[in-house]
């Protein structure tokens, strides 16, 4: 009972306290269905039927964290490291284009190989010469100048996600780091101008519904464009290795909630989702979610860009994958969307 009141609750865009959420990420059985039809309907009315495609290129797997749960981390020895040239990165961007990708994001370690000039030029020739329409980049934490140059340059939106808005576990899972500095910089980018994107990973050791629930209302607070929930998956090559992976189901309810809660913000059907389970990007497109971010890094590199084990669409061609995906769009009466897909709190469309 309690539930369905704070259903309605969250329809009506009321915002939600933080013991509400709990009850939401409580949801069983039926409950976990009515939540995913909310969040369904919320995302048809105020975003329609269409699926952003973001072409994602993964140009170095160097990093110079050593986050606990991810593959590239520094200490990871056995992993084999590559950098694409910005000549590489050119041809996989017109080569998506071509794949009719309108949107490139740009992810990469934090490797400091890639001086901030160096990006910038990347990012004005993705721009200009490749005619990109938006870039978006995903390279971790760097200086506010750094951040303002590649925003010059013409980067239109960043994706850092918050990860765990648990400052103790964050601090524990991401040595040397703190939520606090990652807030700040996400502060920064708004204050640049970027249409941002932050998010967090499902199921991380040490984590409860608490925390979740801090997860959505920060994104809320923060009122991000953008926000990619993802299941943790344990990689053998981390000190997590032996830890149980995120649950489809609980990552589903977050997913939901968040769509309640931020009716505007793009939510992708991460690759982490469809990797815990073969429906899971279809599945996250029905509980509210409305893009899709196709690997398009070059296939002899792919394999190496490891955060997690076992990544969805690993060695297919690029081609297929595309058809495959348009199909299981149709397949839910949506559309892959047209344009460069910015947010529509950008495009003025309150
Ligand atoms: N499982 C799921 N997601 C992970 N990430 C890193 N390691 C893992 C993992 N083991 C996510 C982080 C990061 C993004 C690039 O990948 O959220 O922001
Ligand atoms: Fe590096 Fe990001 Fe992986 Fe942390 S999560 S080790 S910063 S790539």
């Amino acid at each position: 009972q309690e539930f369905v009141e704070v259903l309605k609750k969250a329809r009506g865009s009321h915002g939600l306290e933080r013991h509400e959420v709990i009850v939401l990420l409580q949801a069983r059985g039926e409950e976990v269905d009515a939540l995913g039809r909310a969040a369904d309907g919320v995302r048809a009315a105020f975003l329609g039927d269409e699926v952003h495609l973001r072409g994602i290129i993964e140009f170095s797997n160097y990093c110079r964290q050593n986050c606990l749960y991810c593959g590239l981390r520094r200490d990871n020895r056995k992993l084999r490291r590559y950098r694409l040239t910005p000549g590489e990165i050119l041809a996989t961007a017109r080569k998506a284009a071509g794949l009719g990708l309108p949107t490139i994001v740009l992810q990469s370690g934090e490797d400091p190989h890639y001086t901030a000039p160096v990006l910038a030029d990347i990012i004005r020739r993705l721009k200009g010469e490749v005619g990109v329409g938006a870039v978006t980049l995903s390279v971790g934490e760097r200086s506010f100048e750094d951040y303002r140059l590649w925003r010059e340059a013409g980067a239109d939106r960043y994706l850092l996600k918050h990860e765990t808005a648990d400052a103790a576990l964050f601090a524990r899972l991401r040595p040397g780091t703190t939520l606090q500095d990652r807030l700040l910089r996400l502060k920064w980018l708004r204050e640049l101008g970027y249409q941002v994107g932050s998010g967090n990973i499902v199921g991380l050791p040490g984590q409860s519904l608490e925390t979740l629930a801090a997860d959505i209302l920060l994104m809320r607070e923060l009122d991000v464009e953008m926000a990619g929930i993802g299941p943790f998956i344990p990689h053998p090559q981390t000190p997590l290795a032996k830890e149980p992976p995120g649950e489809l189901e609980l990552t589903l309810k977050v997913l939901a909630i968040a769509r309640l809660l931020l009716p505007r913000a793009h939510l992708p059907a991460t690759t982490a989702l469809g990797t815990i389970h073969p429906a899971g990007r279809r599945l996250g497109l029905c509980f509210g979610a409305n893009v899709i971010m196709p690997d398009t890094t070059p296939p002899p590199y792919r394999c190496y860009y490891q955060i997690y084990p076992g990544k969805a669409g690993m060695d297919d061609e690029m081609e297929a994958t595309l058809v495959a995906l348009k199909n299981m769009i149709h397949s839910l009466n949506r559309r892959v969307g047209r344009g460069p897909g910015h947010s529509p709190k950008i495009q003025g469309g309150m």
